[in-house]
């Protein structure tokens, strides 16, 4: 089953590093999964060279929200990231989202992503976890993306939601496989259920925290998985096209 397996650099990279990178990747990419790459902004040009065809989309890690008339020093529009290339954004990483009100103001972001298909990221910290309160934390998060006044303005034909527990995130510790299925269940019945025209089948949820060649093929397998985000190991050409080349 295809899946998608996309790949956020974060911070990091240089020209070196995308050269030594894609002479890697190109060789040995045998992948029938939907691969997504999020460089930082300043190298997703660069990328572009690289792309032959479908063999891999691009995508920015954070948009800025501004309203139509209003100009924002350092920020960027989804017309930017179309423009070059992009067909994908990241909102409301759990390592931006500190900037704003919860997921609120990254949920306005949607309003404006135009045609980019949008990845809204949510997940619990550790201390929600270890109160119990993982899925109001969710529940809040998820509130923000289902807000009327936050539908894009080109109307999504599916939603993408990345479920990335924030106690997970660089340290080496994932959900118990089970409990990943369950929690994207859930966030697939809660946005089926409060978004006025997605079913539930137009509804992908993706795993991050912590994902590796090791765990990789046991998380997309697990039912309710469309996909995962990886950051670390995502960073590792080789560890990175053997994810993209699982069989699943
Ligand atoms: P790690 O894979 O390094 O835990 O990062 C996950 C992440 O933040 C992806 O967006």
């Amino acid at each position: 089953m295809k899946k998608i397996i996309a790949a956020n650099w974060k911070n990091n990279g240089s020209k070196k590093f995308i050269k030594d990178y894609f002479d890697y990747f190109l060789k040995n990419l045998v992948s029938n999964n939907e691969i997504i790459i999020f460089p930082p902004d300043l190298y997703i040009d660069k990328l572009n060279h690289y792309r032959d065809k479908d063999n891999f989309n691009l995508g920015g890690q954070n948009m800025t929200y501004v309203c139509d008339d209003v100009t924002q020093t350092s920020g960027h529009s989804s017309d930017m990231f179309i423009d070059n290339g992009c067909n994908y954004i990241l909102v409301g990483h759990s390592e931006v989202r500190g900037q704003y009100t919860a997921c609120n103001e990254a949920a306005k972001s949607l309003y404006v992503s135009n045609d980019l298909q949008v990845i809204f990221c949510i997940g619990e910290s550790a201390d929600a976890k270890k109160n119990g309160n993982t899925q109001n934390v969710l529940i809040k998060q998820l509130e923000d993306l289902c807000k009327k006044g936050n539908y894009p303005k080109v109307n999504p034909k599916k939603v993408i939601v990345a479920y990335e527990p924030v106690w997970a995130i660089g340290t080496g510790n994932i959900p118990k496989i089970d409990d990943i299925s369950f929690i994207h269940r859930f966030i697939k019945t809660y946005v089926s259920e409060n978004h006025p025209f997605l079913k539930e089948k137009d509804i992908m949820v993706l795993y991050g925290g912590s994902v590796s060649l090791k765990n990789a093929q046991d998380i997309l397998s697990a039912r309710y998985v469309d996909g995962v985000l990886i950051g670390g190991a995502s960073l590792d050409a080789e560890e990175f096209t053997k994810i993209c080349n699982l069989k699943i």
